[in-house]
């Protein structure tokens, strides 16, 4: 699910890399087709998928052994991800990895991690194998900075001084084609995160050093980077509030790095110096 998207092209990818055969679902199989280089189309079966149409889902899961179910934010997400599960039993799925969030809970300070609980919930109660696992905030997702840097040397956030568990959606990729094809590791919750957790302060000396010049990180209370991020970037208000409260949430609750990624795959999860300096021509 979600082959086109960050988490999912990701997993797609990694998967590719195994040898590992792979029905990709979207929305645009023709896009996705697009977008695979000649060793990974071989491996790859784009094949349409909506999760508001039960009747697109019973197809694209047809003789489906196992669900790699990532669905993007949105006001639907729940409702998506619960029929998408509910038709993956239908079909005789075995096992579903799903994408999650932190603080998954049901009284959560994150609108969305409220709704990701709910759907792990459902996932557990569905007498299919689960895998669950919880990225925090991905480093890609810094990218979003690039365009302010690079015009007036400044970055934004609402998250003071405090550490954020960036990790590399392409770490979660790999996770993710491991539990697939690696029937020792399904069923378990997995927290994931870089090897070091990042201030909004410390990235911006990050990218002012590999720049060459300084870069300011300039902390708005709450409600300014919500009005910021709707006029400015030009959010929807549901994406901005969210924003925003995964922000505060490191506020509130400390981040400190899971050592999940080595201890499933041996090796240490991609840096976010090694990240910043590989996309550095978006911040000139
Ligand atoms: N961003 C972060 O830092 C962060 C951190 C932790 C957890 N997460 C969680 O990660 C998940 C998002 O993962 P992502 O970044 O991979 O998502 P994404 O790239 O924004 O979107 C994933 C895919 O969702 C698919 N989708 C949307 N509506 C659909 C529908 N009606 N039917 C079928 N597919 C649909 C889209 O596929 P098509 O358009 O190709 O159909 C899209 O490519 C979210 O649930 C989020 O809460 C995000």
């Amino acid at each position: 699910m979600g082959a086109a998207g960050a988490t999912g092209g990701a997993t797609l990818r990694s998967l590719a890399a195994m040898g590992a055969p792979t029905r990709a679902l979207t929305r645009d199989p023709d896009r996705l087709a697009a977008t695979l280089d000649s060793g990974t189309r071989p491996l790859v079966d784009p094949t349409y998928a909506d999760a508001a149409d039960p009747r697109s889902l019973r197809e694209a899961l047809r003789e489906a052994r196992q669900l790699f179910l990532t669905m993007a934010n949105g006001p639907h997400q729940v409702e998506h991800e619960l029929r998408t599960i509910d038709i993956a039993g239908e079909c005789g799925v075995e096992h579903v990895v799903k994408i999650s969030a932190p603080a998954a809970e049901p009284r959560s300070p994150v609108a969305v991690s409220r709704g990701h609980h709910r759907t792990e919930e459902h996932l557990l109660a569905s007498g299919m194998a689960a895998t669950v696992l919880r990225p925090y905030a991905f480093m890609q997702k810094l990218l979003l900075q690039a365009p302010g840097i690079a015009a007036a040397g400044v970055m934004h956030g609402a998250m003071e001084r405090a550490r954020c568990n960036y990790v590399d959606v392409r770490d979660i990729g790999d996770i993710a084609a491991d539990v697939l094809t690696r029937p020792e590791l399904a069923g378990g919750t997995y927290e994931l995160t870089g090897g070091r957790a990042y201030s909004h302060p410390e990235v911006a000396e990050l990218i002012g050093e590999l720049l060459g010049r300084p870069v300011r990180y300039v902390d708005l209370a709450p409600d300014e980077l919500r009005a910021h991020l709707m006029t400015r970037a030009g959010m929807p208000e549901w994406l901005a509030t969210h924003v925003v409260e995964i922000q505060r949430l490191a506020v509130l609750r400390k981040e400190e790095p899971d050592p999940t990624i080595t201890r499933l795959t041996g090796r240490v999860p991609r840096t976010l110096p090694a990240f910043l300096e590989e996309h550095l021509p978006l911040f000139r």
